[in-house]
């Protein structure tokens, strides 16, 4: 039997100015604007290939080698959304075979902790519409690309982009204007690194649509934040990204962090996604920048305890040292993270 196979990877991105709010559920449609940096390939990323026959009976995912539902609504209106896109162009060229009709069999794999704070679903929904709409040969406009994979999980339409990347949270109640685009590539500015301090790889016990869902309607510096907070930092923040302002951008970064979180914590019952590892983080990160009179480096925290911190290439030696203390005392780091996997961030 003839199958088509198609295979991509894409890259985890992470935010350093926090998605948090639906406005439409069903659209994946925010309520604020969001920025982020896409993380290089070689570190987190999905490995995802799709294949379609027309033998094939039934849909099917593999995630992680098992076996997985297809069926929930986010995927079905992925796979709806490119179908179209495929059929449309089969109309307009009759001698292309009717992909859009064949079932699809598609493979997933992830090399970190799946739904573990980590933006597991970005880098997922991203490889998953990339890698369909390689197979279906769909012209590659990204941002178009990007509401589709939005329509999966929100944050992964900036997944579609590398380097720095906007969510325009879009204005329309179809959600053709929310998408995601470019704000610097990674050449801009290539001094940027990223180290992920993995504090526990278990799945987080509230998802993030749950948590989005109750402090949009709990929380009242949840509307203070997408009134006045955001829209301000997201012209800010780009403009520290175009100009490589990192003092301002980690300032910003961190700030952003902090409300995200005080969001989660105001949520009633609250929502606590950092621990106290996460918070002898961000006092080190603090007492660093004290330390060396100006911003060296940025912290991060998603829906999980897991730190990400941003800093420039020139500061790594000075900076990771500091870490190493804290490492061999916090419990359960000692094992996860070494001196070893420290030196294997020196060569990211
Ligand atoms: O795209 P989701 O539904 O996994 O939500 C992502 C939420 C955060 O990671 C906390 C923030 C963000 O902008 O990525």
């Amino acid at each position: 039997m003839s199958i088509h196979v198609a295979s991509i990877t894409a890259p985890v991105n992470i935010a350093t100015l926090k998605y948090w709010g639906k406005r439409d559920a069903d659209l994946n449609l925010p309520t604020n604007s969001s920025i982020s940096v896409t993380l290089s390939q070689d570190d987190l990323r999905t490995l995802t290939s799709a294949a379609c026959s027309a033998q094939f009976t039934e849909d099917k995912l593999w995630l992680n080698g098992e076996e997985e539902s297809l069926g929930s609504k986010r995927t079905q209106d992925c796979l709806a959304d490119l179908r179209q896109m495929r059929q449309q162009m089969e109309q307009a060229d009759s001698a292309l075979e009717p992909m859009s009709q064949w079932k699809l069999h598609i493979v997933s794999e992830n090399n970190f902790p799946t739904a573990a704070g980590l933006a597991s679903s970005a880098a997922g929904f991203a490889a998953l519409v990339t890698a369909i709409a390689k197979l279906y040969s769909l012209p590659q406009d990204m941002s178009e690309l990007s509401m589709v994979a939005r329509k999966g999980s929100g944050s992964a339409c900036r997944s579609l982009f590398g380097g720095f990347v906007a969510w325009e949270m879009g204005q329309l109640a179809d959600g053709t204007d929310s998408k995601a685009v470019q704000v610097a590539s990674r050449e801009q500015w290539p001094e940027m690194k990223a180290v992920i301090l993995v504090v526990s790889d278990e799945k987080k016990d509230t998802s993030s649509t749950q948590g989005m869902q109750l402090t949009v309607r709990t929380s009242d510096l949840f509307q203070e934040r997408i009134k006045t907070v955001v829209p301000q930092r997201f012209d800010e923040m780009k403009r520290a990204i175009v100009a490589r302002d990192f003092e301002m951008f980690a300032e910003l970064t961190m700030k952003d962090s902090n409300s995200f979180h005080a969001t989660c914590l105001d949520s009633y019952p609250p929502i606590f996604y950092i621990n106290d590892t996460s918070k002898k983080v961000i006092r080190l990160c603090h007492a660093i920048n004290a330390y060396f009179n100006r911003n060296v480096v940025a912290y991060t925290f998603d829906a999980g305890p897991n730190a990400v911190m941003y800093y420039l290439q020139e500061n790594e030696s000075k900076l990771l040292p500091f870490f190493y203390p804290l490492l061999s005392t916090v419990e359960g780091w000692g094992t996860k993270f070494t001196a070893e996997t420290l030196q294997g961030f020196e060569n990211t």
